[in-house]
């Protein structure tokens, strides 16, 4: 598949993502600036203590996470394709003195930019679905892993992706589709109202895809979690409950929101 063009498509509209999600409640840059981790309690807890771990952060956007992680000790990498994400990245690192590194680049171009191995490994939350070859990037995933090292993800359930625009019906496959889904979005997830519009191209992949593109590339799944709710409020038609977490009404505790995998590489 010649990918090219809606790489291109997605970064631009990544480009144009970024400023308005730096002004975001969602993203609540301020906050962060003055202290906060934009971290949530599942990877805080599921990924552990990072003091002294390197750590590569796939898909960082403009940095908050990666940060956060180094602001708990990990010597952290982030590396996204969004030249505007990186550029602002950079920029709050050097503001607040936060010791991180940042690489532009396409994941599938990593081997271009990055030649040592790390402790860790780490996505979240909007990755995959953003990717049309999950086998190649189980290879990447497993290549820059030290032994012993491991790699988490907590990301939106595959099962999220199949709905339609409404979250009503569901509308697209569960499973992998050659072709890309392509959406046009008005506003993004973090700001509803922004004035903007952008097409998007995507790929919905089975969970037994991203478990098994770990396993063919060497690496031992340590726990796959299932969450009926999501941490971040950017479906439609959601109630909080009394754990501060999002569920789409009625259907709440009847689907599997959210996932989370750890994987270990041998050492
Ligand atoms: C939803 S965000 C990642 C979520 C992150 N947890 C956050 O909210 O800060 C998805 C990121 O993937 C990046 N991205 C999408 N496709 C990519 C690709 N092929 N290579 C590298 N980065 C990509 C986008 O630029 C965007 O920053």
């Amino acid at each position: 598949m010649n990918t090219k063009k809606y790489f291109e498509a997605n970064k631009k509209l990544w480009n144009a993502w970024v400023g308005i999600h730096a002004k975001s409640k969602l993203y609540n840059l301020d906050g962060f600036k003055s202290g906060n981790t934009s971290l949530q309690p599942i990877e805080l807890k599921e990924v552990g203590d990072v003091k002294g771990k390197t750590m590569l952060h796939l898909q960082c956007h403009f940095g908050l996470d990666t940060l956060s992680w180094s602001r708990l000790g990990a010597k952290a990498t982030g590396i996204d394709f969004s030249e505007e994400g990186i550029k602002l990245a950079k920029s709050i690192g050097d503001e607040l003195h936060i010791d991180a590194k940042f690489i532009c680049s396409n994941i599938y171009d990593i081997e271009n930019h990055i030649n040592e191995k790390f402790d860790i490994v780490f996505t979240s939350y909007g990755t995959i679905g953003w990717l049309n070859d999950l086998q190649e990037w189980g290879r990447l995933i497993s290549k820059y892993l030290k032994p012993g090292g491991f790699f988490y993800i907590v990301d939106f359930h595959n099962i999220m992706w199949m709905f339609d625009e409404k979250y009503k019906y569901f509308k697209y496959s569960y499973f992998f589709n050659e072709e890309p889904i392509v959406l046009e979005n008005q506003g993004t997830y973090a700001d509803g109202n922004a004035d903007i519009k952008a097409i998007e191209y995507g790929w919905n992949h089975p969970l037994s895809d991203v478990i098994n593109s770990l396993i063919s590339n060497g690496l031992q799944i340590e726990f796959l979690h299932e969450y009926p709710f999501s941490v971040y409020d950017v479906f439609p038609d959601t109630v909080k409950g009394n754990d501060g977490f999002y569920r789409l009404k009625e259907m709440e505790n009847i689907i599997p929101m959210m996932f989370s995998v750890k994987a270990k590489k041998s050492e």
